[in-house]
């Protein structure tokens, strides 16, 4: 559906400029009574000499109209271009019925790109606050595959640190392994709540903590058994999770895989002369860059975060030759990132500019449930469930005889919870709300949902009428179709640059607008009550628009049912 080039390479043969320029200069105009396209002529003023009204009347006169254009307009220094209806209809309509997956591309064919997301911390809860990374990162996953990209989905988790030498401490005084065994993460995080507490009257607690995990780092067969234990109770859970959420990672290597590849990192900020003395610690000043400076070694002597995320990106790069590697992890981490980026950069590593951080806002319920410090998170798993439950009211209520109840109900509750952080574009902050949410009348999952299933109704209705055969183009000159066709044609488009962006909310948005733009349609038209060569025309403008939202929610990482 290349309009664009055409209409260029015509206006380059009127103009004698190159056509890859005047491709870059079309745009869009934001009302459809102003044309397809539109050239802005007062950008070529200074090539061409012209006050812009003479260079489009120029233009227009010289121009030999492509056969996309039906008509061509010069409008106050503006070049209007009108595509020929029945030509549009049908190629959007080919495009979409081609049988490959419609808006998937070839571009990263032998290209990988490394997707660092949802990363949980063991021994800790998988709350609300996981989920923006968790479903960007996957969407931006399904989205790089579709446009032929190999991905690696990676859970960095968070596995080191002095903090499981406190569990260990708090587990040996305080645990039960039988509660720990039937409560799981819960348990331990009331072991860790209660080593805090304990701590300010008996000091000499942190010292253990540090012994312990000592001992970890050693290698003591005690302390691993029980660090590991921690780890499987956590992992068994998040599993459970990311199973309703559809997710999945290729790798699970997290700090702890990396905790003894820090060394060569050291050795090598050491001998490029990075690192500088700081009051008994070690840090890479970054004055030149406007940053403060980046921690390495504190004067304890432990390793840190960083070192441990450096160590792994040299890892990454070493495996998996990554055209970029993306981490999406919250704002919060923007200036983690920015120094070790820029340290990665001073380390003589050129594809330090390939590793990008994907941040994004936070999420708090509507009722101010959100802090994790006093242990009140919002689990994950509560909201899906809830969410999964309070759609088997709705479907009770509304659609009594639907069958597959259960799994329709998954399917929207879980959708719904995943497109709250997809529609917005990612640095907005969420509130959680579940009226929002679940309004199948809104701009949400369950209303895409909804609406595909509506499609489906009206292809089912229609029954063993072929698709096939005479249909009558101009049955869809009408705007309200003509608007359907220009939101599908627009597809691609969005999902290449929800890609280019990092920013899935650019495919959800499409999905709404093909959505809100069918239901027009739907509404005002009949589709099966009209002769067969316009039903038929209708019919196919349906399928298109079924395809179109299925595919959309598929790169969210949502399912859609045909029966809602
Ligand atoms: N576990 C970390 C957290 O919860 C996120 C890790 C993000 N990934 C990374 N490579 N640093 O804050």
């Amino acid at each position: 559906m290349d309009y664009k080039w055409e209409i260029a390479e015509a206006l380059g043969k009127a103009s004698g400029l190159p056509a890859q320029q005047l491709a870059d200069m079309l745009e869009t105009p934001p009302d459809a009574s102003m044309g397809d396209f539109a050239l802005p002529c007062f950008r070529l003023a200074k090539a061409l000499r012209k006050a812009p009204p003479a260079i489009a009347d120029e233009l227009c006169a010289r121009l030999e109209k492509p056969a996309c254009v039906e008509r061509v307009e010069p409008v106050k220094g503006y070049l209007n271009f009108y595509l020929d209806r029945s030509d549009f209809t049908r190629r959007v309509l080919q495009a979409v019925e081609t049988g490959e997956a419609y808006g998937s591309s070839r571009e990263g064919k032998g290209k990988t790109i490394c997707i660092d997301y949802s990363s949980i911390n063991i021994a800790k809860p998988f709350g609300i606050h996981h989920l923006p990374s968790t479903a960007i990162g996957n969407s931006l996953g399904l989205i790089y595959r579709y446009l032929g990209y190999r991905t690696v989905s990676m859970n960095f988790l968070g596995d080191w640190g002095t903090q499981f030498g406190r569990m260990i401490v708090a587990y040996r005084k305080w645990g039960d392994s039988d509660r720990v065994q039937r409560e799981g993460v819960k348990a331990l995080v009331d072991l860790y709540v209660r080593f805090h507490d304990e701590l300010d009257a008996h000091p000499e607690l942190g010292d253990e903590g540090r012994a312990w995990f000592k001992k970890i780092e050693d290698g003591d067969p005690e302390a691993l058994d029980l660090f590991n234990w921690f780890k499987d109770i956590t992992l068994s859970e998040v599993a459970r999770v990311y199973d309703k959420l559809g997710v999945r990672f290729d790798e699970y290597q997290g700090e702890s895989f990396y905790a003894d590849k820090t060394d060569p990192v050291l050795a090598e900020l050491r001998e490029k002369q990075l690192l500088s003395q700081s009051d008994g610690a070690q840090v890479v000043y970054l004055d030149d860059y406007d940053m403060p400076p980046c921690l390495f070694v504190r004067s304890d002597g432990a390793t840190l975060y960083v070192t441990r995320d450096i160590a792994a990106a040299f890892w990454r790069k070493e495996h998996y030759q990554f055209e970029k590697c993306l981490y999406v992890v919250a704002y919060q981490q923007n200036l983690h990132f920015k120094q070790w980026f820029q340290v990665v950069q001073l380390m003589g590593r050129e594809w330090a500019q390939d590793l990008v951080h994907v941040a994004f806002g936070m999420v708090s319920m509507e009722d101010g449930a959100m802090s994790t410090r006093k242990g009140r998170v919002v689990l994950m798993e509560d909201v899906l469930d809830r969410a999964v439950e309070k759609v088997q009211e709705i479907i009770r209520e509304k659609s009594p005889g639907l069958e597959n109840q259960e799994q329709v109900a998954q399917q929207v509750g879980i959708g719904a919870v995943l497109f709250s952080v997809l529609y917005n574009n990612r640095i907005k902050d969420t509130v959680f709300s579940w009226d929002n949410v679940l309004n199948f009348d809104g701009e949400t999952a369950p209303y895409a949902q909804y609406t595909h299933a509506r499609c489906s109704s009206v292809l089912r209705k229609a029954g063993d009428f072929p698709l096939e055969g005479e249909w009558d183009e101009a049955a869809l000159n009408l705007p309200e179709a003509q608007a359907v066709l220009k939101e599908i044609a627009a597809f691609p488009d969005a999902v290449a640059q929800a890609a280019r962006r990092y920013e899935p909310y650019l495919v959800a948005r499409k999905v709404i607008d093909v959505c809100k733009a069918f239901n027009k349609f739907y509404y005002e038209q009949r589709i099966l009550d009209c002769p067969d060569a316009e039903k038929r025309a209708k019919l196919r403008l349906t399928r298109a628009a079924m395809a179109t939202i299925r595919q959309g929610l598929y790169l969210l990482g949502i399912q859609a049912p045909h029966r809602m």
